[in-house]
């Protein structure tokens, strides 16, 4: 499997003089378009999902899709939530499958971006999630043309990043220092030499929004700079359409799979076009014998019960199913009665964790104490409690 872990990723990139391209999805035809590329290129990838495109699909339903094609992908891939509106979105992400996160507090004055994205980064690191924040303002909207949406770039300054990095503890930044989000006319003019210096301040990995318009040579020299990540939509999104537009003058009165047709593969060109130019082609095999697999955990408790009913036990189970699934970093709860009357322990909880970090902050969350001190231990006497850290046919694949 090459879900892996995106901090390793991004601080490799960073350490060797390159970008990786975390390309916003908005179908499973710009999901297969990049992993296709990726796969061609042996290149790492990150598939990003952003907060602000949740009106076109069900973030829900397309996660086990975006996970799965990074589980069975021989190159390393990073699953990251973009433009989090909050901590609740951030907590969502990760329990869905997001395996980085960005809070985008950039629009608050600099204390409250300070104290919302501290709070993401609390939460996500005890999950093992690293998170992006966001400092100084990149306007525009992804997928639109800058000029509907003229927003003042506020430029990200040495000395308040280095203030946010250190009070927030944020794994990566995203800095503004020229570039828009969306369609933009001409070129835009980056400080490159603000860039340059906060790179030497931070030493973190740095990141770029609004990757579409820049020239090759802008990128070669944002990546010089620090850049280890590129966000990148529109251009991806204008090739898709005019696929579409296209389709539709070459068959006039098509079905709708005629018009969608050729998709993927016109992402999959830019996808590949951008990697070259970013220099994450042939980066695979190095990386993943350098990054941690993101490989999850089993939770898994068998016990009897004393001095309550059936119908107590099944109450007790939902409940649980209830609280405990809303605690950071927890995938799934399951519920199980042995088929087996006689079996040595009648009843269990499957609960699956996104990460070793999470067996922790688990046991320590206020809802699962309550749960268990108040409602689950008093009746659950005889119980054995145990983590596995799980591998299935998915990780199966060769590493080297
Ligand atoms: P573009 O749409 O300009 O490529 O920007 C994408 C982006 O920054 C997503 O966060």
């Amino acid at each position: 499997m090459a879900l892996v872990n995106m901090r390793d990723m991004l601080y490799h990139a960073h350490r060797n003089g390159y970008a990786v391209g975390a390309f916003d999805l908005v179908s499973l035809e710009f999901l297969e378009g990049i992993m296709a590329a990726a796969e061609r290129c042996s290149s790492p990838v990150i598939l990003s999902l952003a907060e602000s495109h949740f009106g076109y699909f069900d973030f829900e339903l397309i996660m086990p899709a975006v996970e799965a094609a990074a589980r069975r992908s021989p190159v390393p891939v990073a699953i990251h939530l973009d433009h989090g509106a909050d901590l609740a979105s951030a907590i969502r992400a990760i329990n869905l499958g997001c395996n980085g996160v960005m809070v985008d507090a950039s629009h608050e004055t600099l204390p409250e971006n300070i104290r919302r994205t501290r709070k993401v980064v609390d939460m996500a690191h005890a999950c093992g999630v690293p998170v992006e924040g966001e400092l100084g303002y990149v306007p525009g909207v992804e997928g639109e043309d800058a000029e509907r949406h003229p927003g003042e770039i506020v430029y990200t300054t040495v000395e308040d990043a280095r203030g946010y990095v250190e009070q927030t503890g944020v794994d990566f930044l995203a800095v503004s220092i020229g570039t828009v989000h969306g369609r933009m006319k001409g070129e835009p003019r980056l400080d490159q030499q603000r860039l340059e210096q906060i790179n030497e301040a931070l030493k973190i990995p740095l990141v770029i929004h609004g990757g579409t318009g820049l020239s090759d040579d802008q990128f070669k020299r944002l990546i010089a700079g620090g850049v280890a990540k590129i966000n990148y939509y529109t251009a991806l999104a204008d090739a898709a359409a005019t696929q579409v537009r296209n389709n539709a003058r070459a068959k006039p009165g098509g079905s709708c799979t005629d018009l969608t047709e050729g998709i993927r593969n016109v992402i999959s060109a830019e996808v590949e076009r951008c990697m070259r130019v970013w220099g994450s082609v042939g980066r695979a095999p190095e990386l993943l014998a350098r990054c941690t697999p993101w490989t999850p955990v089993e939770h898994l408790i068998i016990y009897n019960t004393q001095g309550i009913t059936e119908h107590d036990v099944d109450a007790m189970m939902a409940e649980g199913r209830r609280v405990l699934s809303a605690i950071p970093g927890v995938r799934k709860v399951a519920t199980g009665k042995a088929v087996e009357e006689a079996a040595q322990f009648r009843y269990c909880w499957l609960v699956s964790f996104v990460h070793p970090a999470v067996i922790d902050s688990y046991r320590e969350h206020p809802a699962h104490v309550a749960f268990a001190d108040s409602v689950f231990r008093p009746v659950a006497g005889e119980r054995i409690s145990i983590d596995y850290q799980v591998t299935d046919k998915e990780h199966d694949i060769d590493r080297h």
